[in-house]
Order: structure tokens, then sequence, then C-alpha cells
């Protein structure tokens, strides 16, 4: 499968080269408007298009990577050269009916909602398609987009839920791994040593959740012994409402992004 990929900043960037250990360097192409931008990607090792027309003609696949605002003069230059191909996109609150608006109901739609994960290969992101793929169609597109990290096929109407869990929650994971490493400056560690002893913690628990299962309670009752020093950290964060903190900060995310869009 051929990709064309419009616009190289953070996402089309971290797209591509993820991609790349999927379809391979030599079946991606890059279009973007930025002289800058377009010699990192020849650094990168991509072959840069002239045009859109270019870009289209030798893609099966296209993926839009520009800002929500630029999106409509793309797609308009675009929409001739797109028929009979797919489109992949990633701009953050513009709904599939948008797309079918201005390119026709006929064109085949993947929206996209990557998080900044993507740029280690870890993404976490939200698909969704409107229907006229065929399903060998959307089996490719998702094989090629494996690549990038893990995908959750959800309904349109979870997206802003979505943003505010998977698209902020790094914001949030980081906020948290800042605070550890403080604390553990605090204790007497470097900054430095600090903030990997507080990432690796992190990482090995998702991680331990991942592979063994389990609900997270049942983990931390496996390290909280009776009368022991960790419920005296649990009985803290229970006094000051951490997990009903968490789950307003998402809501109030996800109600911003809902208010965005309407
Ligand atoms: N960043 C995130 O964490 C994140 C997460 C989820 C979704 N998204 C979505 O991803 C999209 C891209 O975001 P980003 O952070 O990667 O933005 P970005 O870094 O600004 O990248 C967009 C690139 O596209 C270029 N561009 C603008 N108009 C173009 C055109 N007509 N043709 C070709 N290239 C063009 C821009 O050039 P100039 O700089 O010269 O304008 C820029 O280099 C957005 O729609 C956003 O909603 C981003």
């Amino acid at each position: 499968m051929r990709v064309g990929i419009v616009g190289y900043g953070n996402m089309g960037g971290a797209f591509a080269k993820s991609l790349a250990n999927s379809v391979g360097k030599e079946n991606i192409t890059i279009y973007e408007i930025s002289e800058q931008k377009r010699k990192e990607a020849i650094e990168d090792g991509f072959a840069v298009a002239k045009d859109l027309y270019f870009l289209a003609q030798s893609s099966d696949v296209v993926l839009l990577a520009v800002k929500p605002k630029d999106v409509r003069s793309v797609l308009l230059e675009l929409k001739e050269s797109l028929k009979g191909k797919i489109l992949l996109s990633v701009a953050a609150g513009l709904e599939l009916s948008f797309y079918e608006e201005v390119l026709g109901k006929d064109q085949k739609i993947v929206r996209l909602m990557p998080n900044i994960n993507l740029l280690v290969g870890k993404g976490t992101i939200a698909v969704v398609h409107n229907g006229k793929l065929e399903e060998e169609e959307f089996d490719e597109v998702l094989k090629i987009l494996s690549c990038c990290g893990s995908l959750y096929e959800i309904p349109e109407s979870l997206f802003d839920s979505f943003t505010a869990l998977a698209g902020s929650g790094p914001a949030f994971v980081f906020q948290f791994i800042d605070a550890l490493a403080l604390a553990g400056v605090k204790e007497g560690f470097s900054y430095e040593e600090a903030l990997r002893i507080a990432s690796d913690t992190l990482a090995g628990s998702a991680e331990l959740i991942r592979t063994l299962g389990g609900n997270p309670n049942d983990w931390t009752t496996k390290v909280t012994s009776p009368g022991g020093t960790t419920i005296e950290g649990l009985a803290y964060l229970e006094r000051k409402g951490f997990k009903g903190m968490v789950m307003r900060c998402v809501e109030k995310t996800s109600e911003k992004a809902k208010r965005l869009k309407g």
C-alpha cells in the first residue's frame, strides 16, 4: 500500500516514521508547504511530492496531517484526484460528515484520533470510517496502522471522550510523573534520577496490567500490607479525593472538546 502524507509536522512526521515500519519508506510520499519541513522529510529519507495532485497519483491512501483550519482548502485541491482512494485524517474535531460534505458521500474516509505517544510508535489511536471502504480495504488500513500503536475502533460519538482520555491523557500522566519525581527530590534524589524512577514505575505498572490483566484495585491490594507503609499514602490520596479529581479532570476536558465543536 502506497501512502501519501499531507503535512510533515508533529503528527505527519510521527506517522511517516511509524508507517515506514509497515509499508516501507519507499512507499511513503510527503507533501508539505514549509520549506524547512520538506528538507526534514528528505533528510529522514522520504520522497517529497511537488504538488498535491502528484501526491495523490503516487498513493493508494492519503493521510491528512494538517491543522483543522487548513483541511478544507487541502481537500478542495485534492478532491478530483482522491476518487477511488482512501482518505485518512487526524484533524481534531472534524467529523466524517464534514469530509463527505466537501468530497461527496462516496469518498472512502477514515477518521483517526492519535496521541503524542505516536512519536515512539506507541500511540493510542481511535479509528472510525464512513462505511464506504470494502472490508478488506479497512483491514489493510488497520494492518498498516498497527505499527503506530494500539488501535481502538469506536463509534464517532465517543471521539470527544476519547480525545479527553487518550488525546489529552498523556498531559495528565506527564503531570503525575512530574509530581512523583518532585516527591523523589524531596526524599533526596536528583530530579533526573527521580524522573527515571517515576517513569519506570509507571511504565512497569502499566505493562503489568496489560500483560497479567486484572483490576488495578487487586494489584493495589497486593502491594498494601495491613498497617504498612503503602496504606498510609493511599489513605491520604483517598482523603484528598484523588480518583474523583482525575475523573472530573477528564470530564471537564471532554466537555470542552464538545463545546469547541458545537
Ligand atoms: N499534536 C497532537 O498531539 C495531535 C493529536 C491529535 C490530533 N492532532 C491533529 O493532527 C493535525 C496536525 O497537527 P500537528 O500538531 O502535527 O500540526 P503541525 O505540527 O503544525 O503540522 C502541520 C504541518 O502541515 C503543514 N501545512 C499546513 N498547510 C499545509 C498544506 N496546505 N499542505 C501541506 N502542508 C501544510 C504545516 O506547515 P506550516 O507550519 O508552515 O503551516 C505544518 O508543517 C491537526 O489537525 C491536529 O488536530 C494533533
